[in-house]
């Protein structure tokens, strides 16, 4: 196209939003809503002179069917050089179709354009700094991506013969004593699917164990900066909980523990680091309190990043714990899985693992399924195989130095950033944290009505995936912010800088950003409640 030449701009009808009776016509060229559509903001009008330089960036906004122009193909085939037969010949009368399929028809630019523009139309990590608290969304290495990917990997099937998958036996048999010893906790079962899938295990186990040596034991204990998945998994696991407060500065509150702990307690679970981004100071103290009553301690191990090959938690106190490899070992994150939350535990609980587990013996690798005391199965098979090869392939290639390193890093980019920041927004909890730290826009909302999701909004139009927000929920308006070991230097200042004129800006702008984007600022409880998921208007 000549440049200057005008661009009609596309409409694309995004239907109605269902009894809410808000239509949601025309969107401009952009393709966002003109106006207080999807329950937002009304989007700025686009300078005209710019529809020309904007519109690749809109390629995808319109659907395959829209795109579609009768007789368009992707694919010339070459002239056929066998007989023809026709196709009610060759297929049963049923499976034959009267008429053609409604199929798009596109050029392959079209196809790929599409494609590739609807792929840009979301933030990940490998195209955006992506800071979200406790997620720890560092830049997974492709190589294992490709390691995990070759037939030898991928093409198993778990129930060929063990003595045809010996080297996947072997991986995943090294995987377990590996995490056994990044844990400090010598029996390991990989078969959880995800973090919270490894807690609610973890607490089977451990209901298992108290069922076996006839002690009713039906309270965890939970602090209240945990995660919710924490208590969630103990109300699982068939437990009541009770929160355990935090003192002013961050860490369990001692006597509060002390109040609460006694022979119903089955379990503590602790996070540590917890999620403020602190050492838990009085760890070995906790778990003496803890194990004096008869009860276990449960390791949160979401944030392993920052304490690996620096301290286990099997040596501070702890008889259980996950790992979340898709934070730590460069499993992928999100997407609905497949995920893994391996767990480990004490030497007394190692009877109560689900099966199977892999064993070694003269013979070779087996899986063990014979084992009596089992709470049997939580997932299929031996758990998700793939996202375990990256896990394995993601800790030998960096080594035990290569492991702690990540933890230093990962500790060192933390501070920086928290340096960087402190004085645009406060971080209640103190001037120095592990990998993770919390500011809060609590000052910024009472003085200016600036809200911390106001920000997180407004990161985005500056090309940064938004912190955790309101988490944990001891702290208000929390941003949680987890650089990672991944990122540079210039990528933390231009963070830092890109926070300080957010802050700056004036309160209007940040109510309604982001701006950016296809879709401006949305109502989230009903783009929640009431998607819009149709394409079309109905009628
Ligand atoms: C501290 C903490 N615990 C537990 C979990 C649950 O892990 P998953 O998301 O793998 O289920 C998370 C997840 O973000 C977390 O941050």
């Amino acid at each position: 196209m000549a440049p200057g030449r005008p661009v009609t701009p596309r409409k694309v009808c995004l239907g109605k939003i269902g009894d809410l009776g808000d239509e949601l016509a025309a969107v401009d060229i952009f393709g966002c809503p003109t106006q207080n559509a999807l329950h937002g903001t009304a989007r700025q009008q686009p300078d005209p002179t710019t529809y020309i330089t904007t519109m690749q960036n809109t390629q995808s906004t319109q659907l395959l069917f829209e795109l579609s122009k009768p007789g368009c193909q992707a694919v010339q085939m070459p002239a056929c050089d066998v007989p023809p037969k026709p196709v009610s010949t060759l297929l049963p009368a049923e499976a034959v179709s009267d008429e053609p399929l409604p199929l798009p028809e596109l050029s392959e630019p079209d196809v790929v354009r599409h494609f590739v523009n609807l792929s840009t139309r979301n933030v990940s990590v490998d195209t955006h700094f992506y800071p979200l608290g406790s997620c720890t969304m560092k830049y997974n290495p492709k190589r294992n991506e490709r390691l995990c990917a070759l037939p030898g990997m991928a093409d198993l099937h778990p129930y060929q013969p063990e003595s045809t998958i010996q080297g996947m036996l072997y991986l995943l048999h090294q995987g377990q004593h590996i995490l056994a010893e990044i844990g400090g906790l010598p029996a390991v079962s990989l078969q959880p699917a995800a973090g919270a899938h490894g807690e609610m295990t973890g607490l089977l186990v451990a209901a298992a164990y108290f069922r076996d040596i006839g002690q009713k034991r039906t309270t965890v204990l939970i602090p209240d900066a945990a995660h919710g998945t924490n208590p969630a998994s103990a109300a699982m696991a068939g437990f009541k909980t009770l929160p355990v407060k935090s003192t002013e500065d961050g860490f369990v509150d001692i006597d509060d523990l002390a109040s609460k702990l006694n022979n119903e307690t089955a379990v503590f679970m602790i996070t540590n680091p917890n999620t403020l981004g602190l050492f838990e100071r009085r760890m070995g103290q906790i778990a003496e309190m803890v194990h004096k009553v008869g009860a276990l301690v449960y390791l949160d191990g979401a944030n392993m990043n920052a304490i690996l090959g620096v301290a286990r938690p099997g040596d501070f106190g702890a008889n259980i714990m996950h790992f979340n490899p898709h934070k730590t070992f460069s499993g992928p994150h999100g997407g609905g899985g497949p995920g893994a939350g391996p767990i480990a535990v004490a030497e007394k609980l190692a009877p109560y693992l689900p099966s199977p587990i892999v064993v070694k013996d003269g013979r070779g690798y087996h899986l063990d399924y014979n084992r009596p005391k089992s709470i049997g199965r939580v997932r299929s098979f031996f758990g998700s195989v793939g996202v375990l090869v990256r896990m394995y392939c993601y800790i030998r290639s960096h080594g035990p130095e290569g492991l702690r390193r990540i933890a230093e890093d990962a500790i060192l980019n933390a501070n920086y950033l928290l340096s960087q920041l402190k004085d645009t927004l406060p971080v209640p909890h103190g001037d120095r944290c592990m990998h993770e730290f919390v500011a809060s826009a609590a000052t910024l909302k009472s003085q200016r009505g600036v809200a911390a999701m106001d920000i997180a909004k407004r990161l985005v139009d500056y090309g940064f995936h938004a912190p955790t927000v309101y988490f944990p929920l001891i702290v208000h308006e929390a941003m949680m912010i987890e650089p990672t070991e991944t990122e540079s230097k210039e990528t933390l200042d231009t963070f830092a800088a890109a926070m300080k004129q957010i802050v700056a800006e004036p309160a209007e702008v940040l109510h309604n950003a982001p701006q950016s984007t296809p879709i401006v600022r949305p109502d989230e409880v009903l783009a929640a409640r009431k998607p819009v998921l149709r394409w079309k208007a109905e009628k």
